[in-house]
This record gives structure tokens, C-alpha cells and sequence, in this order.
């Protein structure tokens, strides 16, 4: 009996995160964007002086955006430019070479950050600087504010 639950568990334990990695490419790119929101508030308030620089968060801040950067081009199939609350702008299915550009730009500036390893609050100010200019330009062009 025991062993019966226990695999059980062990089932749910494997089924779950491949549920929660797949619940559709609008999910799955907004839920990119959400973790850039996060970071973009904690790292703006350390480059703000709100909170202490942290070396570590910071880093680790850099490394997801870095990392949000290389995915985030892979959830655009044709068949997601309309559905849920997407927020995706037609311009990315219809202007395909300006948005790999941005995406291009995007993951050059955030590798940049991450290569620059910031150790104190300026340096990190100047990294943070560096990819949070992606966040307007690309929203200006490919994103639709709703609400
Ligand atoms: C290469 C283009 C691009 C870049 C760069 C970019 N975004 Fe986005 N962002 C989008 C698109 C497109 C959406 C709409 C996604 C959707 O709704 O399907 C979006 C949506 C969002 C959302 C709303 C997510 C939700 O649905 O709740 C937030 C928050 C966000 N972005 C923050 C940021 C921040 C912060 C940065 C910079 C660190 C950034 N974005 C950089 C394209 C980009």
C-alpha cells in the first residue's frame, strides 16, 4: 500500500512541473515578462538607493534577464497573436525582421549586463540602464498596453 501511494506521489511530483511549463505560449512569455517586471522593480530600487546594493541579487537579477531574453522569442507561434489577455502587438507576426531585431538586441544588451559583473550600486546602475532601455523601446513597438 505504501509503495502504491508513494509512486503515486512520485507521479504528480514528475506530471506537475511539465503542466506548469506548458500551459500555452501567451502564459508562458507573459510569465517571462512578469519575472522582468519583479526584477525591474527590486533592481530599480537598489539602483535607487531604496534598498542596499546587493551583489549577489544583482547579479542574479542581470542573469534572468539575460536568461528571459533567450526564451522569450520562442513563444510567438502564428497561432498566439490573439487570445487570453495578450498583450502582443500585431507588428511582431507582421514586421518578423524588426522584431528578431529587438529580441537580437534584447539578448546583446542583457549579455553585456551579465559580462559586466557589477560590484557596487554605480555599476550596476549602468548595467540596469543598459537593458532596461530594452523594456520601452520593444513595449512601444510590439506590445499593446490594455487597461
Ligand atoms: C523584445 C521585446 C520586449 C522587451 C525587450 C521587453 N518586453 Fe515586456 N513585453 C513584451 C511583449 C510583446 C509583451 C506582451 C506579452 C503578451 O501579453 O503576450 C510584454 C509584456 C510585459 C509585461 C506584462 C506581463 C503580463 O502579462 O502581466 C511586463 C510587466 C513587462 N513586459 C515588463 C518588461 C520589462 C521590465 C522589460 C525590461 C527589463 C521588458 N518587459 C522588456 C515585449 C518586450
Amino acid at each position: 500500500m505504501l509503495r502504491v501511494v508513494s509512486a503515486a506521489v512520485l507521479a504528480v511530483a514528475v506530471i506537475l512541473p511539465a503542466t506548469l511549463a506548458s500551459a500555452g505560449p501567451i502564459e508562458d512569455r507573459q510569465a517571462i515578462m512578469k519575472g522582468n517586471g519583479r526584477d525591474t522593480k527590486a533592481g530599480g530600487a537598489m539602483v535607487k538607493g531604496e534598498t542596499p546594493f546587493d551583489a549577489a541579487a544583482a547579479n542574479k537579477i542581470l542573469a534572468n534577464y539575460a536568461a528571459g531574453a533567450k526564451a522569450f522569442g520562442k513563444h510567438f507561434p502564428a497561432s498566439s497573436k490573439t487570445g487570453g489577455d495578450t498583450e502582443a502587438a500585431p507588428a511582431i507576426w507582421d514586421k518578423p525582421a524588426d522584431w528578431k531585431a529587438a529580441l537580437a538586441k534584447f539578448q546583446t544588451d542583457t549579455a553585456a549586463a551579465v559580462a559586466m559583473k557589477p560590484a557596487d550600486a554605480a555599476s550596476f546602475g549602468k548595467a540596469f540602464g543598459l537593458v532596461t532601455a530594452n523594456c520601452k523601446s520593444c513595449h512601444e513597438a510590439f506590445r499593446i498596453k490594455k487597461g
